[in-house]
């Protein structure tokens, strides 16, 4: 579908100030409300627009519920115990509560089956994190704020147990969303600094 210019011109304004304006907000800033189930299911479908070579499908997501955050409590205890047998309670009460944060916390998870020989475990990689930017964008369009983050638990062999995951899976980060009570803008690198002619090094 070709747009006339001037509904062109509109289209790429808001969609450099959609992206443009996105910043990440830590789970703690994150409150009710979260999206609704509306919402979560058009999320899922953002993520789904993701570039994926030969339609591998190499990802998932898995929601937490509410009732199952002081079981995810419990578990990133566990782990904490199992790197440091006699951990402080701070770093104990830390751990816990990333349980408690956001109202929507999703585990993200790669796969690397089915084999594809020309699909390599990093293109797998770059398209689980395509998902993942198209839904934070799609949950800053709507308004919420939102934040990937990831830890130690997430590579330990206890975690992937609790979370059913399969051998050829890896839990990558959480992704949680929510309604931000602050965002804190920062610096984003410039284009300069990201981008740079090809120089072949001269093998004459
Ligand atoms: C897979 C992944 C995991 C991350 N895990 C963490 C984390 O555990 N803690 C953290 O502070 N930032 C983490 N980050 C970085 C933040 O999600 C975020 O990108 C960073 O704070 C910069 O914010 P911005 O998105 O506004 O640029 C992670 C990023 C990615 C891509």
């Amino acid at each position: 579908m070709t747009a006339p210019p001037d509904a062109e011109d509109d289209v790429a304004a808001f969609t450099q100030a959609l992206i443009g304006s996105r910043y990440s907000v830590a789970p703690k800033h994150l409150h009710a409300p979260g999206p609704d189930a509306a919402q979560l299911q058009r999320l899922v479908e953002a993520a789904a627009t993701a570039p994926d070579h030969h339609d591998l499908r190499p990802w998932r997501l898995l929601r937490i519920a509410d009732h199952q955050r002081l079981r995810l409590a419990d578990l990133f205890e566990a782990c904490s115990r199992d790197r440091v047998p006699t951990p402080e309670p701070r770093h104990i009460e830390r751990s816990r509560a990333k349980a408690l944060h956001a109202p929507l916390l999703l585990l993200a998870v790669l796969r690397s089956s089915p084999e594809d020989e020309a699909v390599p475990y990093t293109e797998r990689a770059v398209t689980l994190g395509a998902a993942l930017m198209a839904l934070l964008l799609a949950a800053h369009g709507m308004g919420y704020g939102a934040m990937l983050s990831g830890g130690r638990a997430l590579r330990s062999p206890r975690f992937a147990q609790a979370f059913g995951l399969g051998a050829d899976e890896q839990a990558v980060c959480f992704v949680s969303v929510g309604t931000a009570a602050q965002v804190q803008r920062r610096p984003r690198p410039s284009a300069h600094e990201l981008l740079a002619d090809w120089a072949p090094p001269d093998i004459g």
